[in-house]
């Protein structure tokens, strides 16, 4: 299998080679630093694998379970921990679709399963997500793309780049169309936590015995570095042959991965540490959404959860064009183009980055190189 590079895998490239002076492109909270944990860390613990069980320590995955709200739906011998969400993405993907296969991905939305699975050789379909519904699906199109070839169905939620969700009602629609061909549902649940209405997301392992629900403690706590995450599901088969694909990859977890997320993810302290994030990304947001407001040539569907949002560029130029001059001198701020999505008159904002997140020079310059364009 050979995998390319993905447009947005690019754009983050070009945008760090550049060393921006400013950007807006944070999708985490805050991150906090290794001596918020050392108090709790145990100075002896040996620096081997924990040799206590190839799907990851037990007591993470006992607090994964507690903070996905999926303790009475699912055990912890349905819970895999992973390099983050994105090496549980990689598992169950490869590990159930092969060349032939279809599966349906939302779009916009996290490239990683469609370039894998166009590098496995599978016919990928694409569930189009339009503007004009608040970037929601059409439930009678993912009926339609659906047949007895589906092998999965992937949707990222809260999606990546637009912000919204997907709610109870629709995800039990989704379910049953899968459900009728045998299908598994994975969501990439990475930005869950971070929801604004207060509505916490509906996890599809909770839903579905072929559901796949996969995280990680990157985004909402910012513990991107840990490269700590998980894949939830009650299909034991596919949680040992995703175990078994990792075997050949990167062996066993990140030890010190596992043992700070697993007290990061403890109740009180994940509580306190998400009424910092939640109050630092409401603040970011609604400086964001009022800076959009003011500008007649911008407009977006403002995120209903995470920190990310994607917002149409109404001017003679492309969003890469604007991106570009952004990204040079005298602006030298980063911000994604929605071509990195397919979307040409797009760009993907990121507010993250917590208080100290440089979010005012960047919109500052955005704002200077918006004027200059349009003079
Ligand atoms: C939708 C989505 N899934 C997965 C990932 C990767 O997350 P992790 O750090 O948990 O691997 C990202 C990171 O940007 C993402 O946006």
């Amino acid at each position: 299998m050979y995998v390319r590079a993905h447009a947005l895998f690019e754009g983050f490239m070009a945008g760090l080679a550049a060393q921006p002076q400013a950007s807006l492109v944070h999708s985490l909270s805050e991150p906090p630093v290794l001596a918020d944990f050392l108090a709790e860390l145990d100075p002896l613990l040996p620096l081997d694998w924990s040799g206590q069980s190839f799907f990851g320590l037990p007591a993470l995955r006992e607090q994964v379970l507690g903070r996905t709200r999926l303790a009475a739906a699912c055990s912890t011998d349905d819970v895999l921990i992973t390099a983050g969400a994105a090496e549980a993405n990689f598992l169950a993907i490869s590990q159930l679709v092969q060349p032939g296969d279809e599966m349906i991905v939302d779009v916009p939305g996290w490239p990683q399963p469609l370039v894998l699975g166009e590098a496995i050789g599978a016919v990928v379909k694409h569930l189009q997500r339009h503007e004009t519904q608040g970037w929601k699906f059409d439930l009678d199109q993912l009926a339609e793309l659906v047949n007895e070839r589906t092998r999965l169905i992937f949707l990222c939620n809260p999606n990546n780049p637009t912000g919204q969700v997907v709610s109870d009602a629709e995800l039990r629609r989704v379910v049953d169309i899968a459900q009728r061909v045998g299908a598994y549902v994975l969501c990439d649940e990475v930005y869950a936590g971070l929801e604004w209405d207060g509505q916490a997301i509906p996890r599809v392992a909770g839903y579905y015995d072929r559901g796949i629900s996969t995280g990680s403690v990157s985004k909402a706590l910012g513990l991107q570095g840990l490269r700590t995450g998980w894949m939830i599901c009650r299909d034991p088969q596919l949680l040992f042959d995703a175990m078994v694909l990792r075997e050949d990859t990167s062996e066993i977890m990140n030890i010190m991965g596992e043992a700070i997320a697993e007290i990061a993810l403890r109740e009180e302290r994940y509580a306190a540490a998400m009424a910092c994030a939640r109050a630092a990304g409401r603040r970011n947001l609604a400086t964001l959404d009022a800076w959009i407001d003011a500008r007649a040539e911008l407009s977006w569907v403002r995120p209903a959860a995470g920190l990310i949002g994607f917002c149409r560029l109404d001017t003679a130029i492309t969003a890469d064009t604007l991106a570009a001059k952004l990204l040079a001198e005298p602006y030298r701020t980063f911000v994604m183009p929605g071509s990195a999505y397919g979307f040409s008159q797009h760009l993907r904002l990121g507010v993250g980055g917590g208080a100290d997140s440089g979010m005012e020079l960047a919109l500052q310059r955005l704002g200077a190189c918006l004027d200059a364009l349009s003079r």
